[in-house]
């Protein structure tokens, strides 16, 4: 197919998220071992949260501007977490932060700048709390084919992945010191759909061939979730478990960059079929609090159940995943710290 017509079918959005609303005919099966939930597409974050109190529990959720990410934030502050929200803008994160009811700490974060995920970081640490659940949420989806890198790296990788990637790095410590902490990847069923056939690109992190945003966002959230997947295989036998989830095919800020057509498309399908934003943030309020999945870790999550995709894909890779960290850790080695657990005494909340 030529490129043309293959990025036109690709940017009829109405097109494009309609497959996403059948998860491209893949089977999904229960994952063993994986408690269920009575929670399924219909279930709203709040409904997921009923009667469950947060107080004395700390939550980062990046992205928490707009979108998931702000009702994510709202809920669990509803219920009484403490709950650090960052936006690129210091003032966009101000007004999220005013906008809910409960106590919440606004952050600035640009996840395609270091400098500044290692700020925000600091910024984190001297909260001097531990950090119960890490929700990784802000993401970015281009929308004009500029094949942008950003210290070499292809834009969607840079922000989405490797911005995550060292906050994670960085403030990993107060998780150590949690109960029991959740590191939560805001993934996408993109990452077993539309990433490359041949899963992460270690030869080609700048996207050189045929670039298109699409199969490059879905790029980076097959990182999320491989990152993810090491994790939970790292932090074995520690208290923080690590879980990647998709959370539906929502209208929100997502399409921001996206032509007039491409968003209408979109937003045509997500309502017709999509799930609202509440129902949108279920599955991270689901993951990072249900009492039932404090053993759970390196699972992929779908309408708040764990789930295993059947079909050709790499999002339970794990000699891929290793090779993500290792080419991740070299890629950001002049902005990650060495790990060493703190010691608990020294951080009361
Ligand atoms: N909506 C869907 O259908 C869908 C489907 C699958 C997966 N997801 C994932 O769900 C997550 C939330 O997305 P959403 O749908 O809620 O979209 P959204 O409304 O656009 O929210 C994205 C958030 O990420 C932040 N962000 C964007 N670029 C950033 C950067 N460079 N550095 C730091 N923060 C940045 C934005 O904040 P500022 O602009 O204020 O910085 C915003 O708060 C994303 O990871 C997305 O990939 C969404």
């Amino acid at each position: 197919m030529k490129p043309d017509r293959r990025r036109f079918l690709a940017y009829s959005g109405a097109a494009l998220t309609a497959s996403q609303l059948v998860a491209c005919g893949r089977s999904l099966e229960p994952t063993a071992g994986v408690p269920r939930s009575r929670f399924d597409e219909d279930s709203s974050a709040e409904e997921v949260l009923a009667g469950i109190d947060l107080s004395g529990k700390v939550a980062v959720v990046t992205g928490c501007s707009s979108g998931i990410g702000l009702e994510t934030m709202r809920v669990l502050a509803a219920h009484g977490a403490y709950v650090v929200g960052s936006s690129r803008s210091i003032r966009r994160a101000e007004d999220a932060c005013r906008g809910v009811v409960g106590v919440t700490s606004p952050v600035q974060l640009d996840l395609g700048d270091l400098d500044s995920v290692v700020a925000c970081a600091e910024t984190i640490l001297a909260m001097r709390t531990p950090i119960d659940m890490l929700i990784c949420n802000a993401g970015y989806l281009g929308g004009a084919n500029d094949r942008r890198l950003i210290n070499g790296v292809e834009k969607h990788f840079a922000i989405n992945h490797l911005g995550h990637f060292v906050l994670v790095n960085r403030v990993l410590q107060r998780l150590f010191i949690a109960e029991q902490a959740r590191i939560v990847m805001v993934s996408s069923r993109r990452a077993y759909t539309d990433a490359p056939e041949r899963g992460i690109l270690f030869d080609d992190l700048g996207f050189q061939h045929d670039y298109d945003d699409l199969p490059a966002y879905a790029h980076s959230k097959l990182a999320n979730a491989l990152f993810s997947l090491r994790l939970s295989e790292l932090l074995r036998g520690t208290r923080i478990t690590s879980n990647a989830l998709h959370p539906g095919v929502i209208d929100t800020d997502i399409d921001r960059n996206a032509n007039a057509v491409q968003r209408f498309g979109l937003k045509l399908v997500a309502a017709l079929a999509g799930k609202t934003i509440p129902q949108g943030a279920a599955t991270s309020c689901y993951v990072a609090t249900a009492e039932a999945l404090g053993a759970t870790s390196g699972a992929f999550f779908e309408d708040c159940n764990a789930v295993t995709i059947g079909g050709e894909h790499h999002l339970y890779d794990r000699s891929m995943a290793a090779r993500l960290m290792q080419v991740s850790e070299e890629l950001t080695s002049d902005y990650l710290v060495e790990q060493k657990i703190p010691d608990k005494e020294d951080f009361k909340r």
